[in-house]
């Protein structure tokens, strides 16, 4: 498919929507086609509270990373689905408690591996960058880079940040989920987040709406659902929450503001929340 072209420039061929550069876009990133943008108003139209999740997601990356940075003294991350490389990065945010953490980023859109590897070359020391599948973690733990930069015989953080809903099939997301648990060290971690519905109904409402909008692979669960996935795991407090209730922080860094036609959706899920990002940090306990 080729996009409608942008204020004079030339064509290009973008292909589908990403779901990488539609979030970017949202979450006020600069690296999106009309494509993607056009997709993330059609959905908010039908989900005004969509631009809130994203930007609360993001938002809660940086003090999920800081936590474990700072607080709970990690010093390597495995971050699958990381997106597009924008603002407060997980490198930089952990880094600056931690100065030479070591960040495994995973993602399978080309884009990201584009846009990634030029931030990266700054820091290609303790950070790399892996086009992936993150469903296949044998494939990503046995690559190189991840034997290089992670040491699992140590205490690692996990994020599964905006991604479960990417996973549609329940079986295949514990699967991933019981893995790291049974890869990683007690004292490790996973910071989890998906989008979920209040009730069935504003699930299933949002799947027919939605697919139908955008042809793209995407399940809403119930926050009862994201408890049962990490049900091994010890909760930090204050546990799994809609995540604008995890440890709030109105001094934290804010996100760069979102582009004029998206500005109607900001605070929208003040008045209506049927969706939300749901989730927080869980750890392996001590067996
Ligand atoms: C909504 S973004 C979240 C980005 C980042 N984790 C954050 O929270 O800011 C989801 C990302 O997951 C990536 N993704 C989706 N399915 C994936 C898969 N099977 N393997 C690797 N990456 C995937 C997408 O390309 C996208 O960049």
């Amino acid at each position: 498919m080729t996009a409608p072209s942008d204020g004079g420039f030339p064509q290009i061929d973008t292909g589908p929507p990403s779901p990488a550069r539609v979030y970017n876009y949202v979450i006020g990133g600069k690296d999106h086609f009309a494509i993607d943008r056009a997709v993330a108003l059609g959905v908010n139209q039908h989900f005004p509270e969509g631009v809130d999740a994203g930007r609360n997601n993001r938002l809660f990356l940086y003090r999920a990373v800081r936590f474990l940075a700072r607080d709970a003294g990690i010093r390597q991350f495995l971050d699958l689905g990381s997106g597009l490389p924008t603002q407060n990065n997980v490198h930089e945010v952990a880094q600056q408690f931690q100065p030479d953490a070591a960040v495994v980023y995973v993602d399978n859109d080309p884009a990201v591996r584009a846009h990634g590897s030029a931030l990266l070359a700054k820091d290609d020391k303790n950070t790399a960058i892996l086009d992936a599948d993150m469903v296949d973690l044998d494939d990503i733990l046995a690559r190189p880079e991840t034997r290089r930069l992670l040491d699992l015989s140590k205490p690692v953080a996990v994020l599964f940040l905006s991604v479960g809903h990417f996973i549609t099939d329940d079986a295949t997301l514990q699967g991933m989920i019981d893995k790291v648990f049974d890869t990683v060290v007690p004292g490790s971690y996973v910071a989890f987040t998906q989008m979920v519905g209040v009730d069935q109904q504003a699930v299933d409402e949002a799947h027919a709406k939605l697919l139908a909008f955008v042809q793209m692979n995407w399940k809403n669960r119930l926050s009862s659902d994201v408890v049962r996935l990490l049900r091994r795991w010890e909760p930090v407090e204050p546990g799994l929450v809609d995540i604008t209730h995890w440890r709030p922080d109105p001094d934290q860094p804010p996100l760069p503001e979102v582009d004029e036609p998206l500005r109607q959706f900001v605070g929208a899920s003040q008045r209506n929340k049927r969706l939300f990002e749901f989730g927080g940090i869980v750890r392996k306990p001590a067996s």
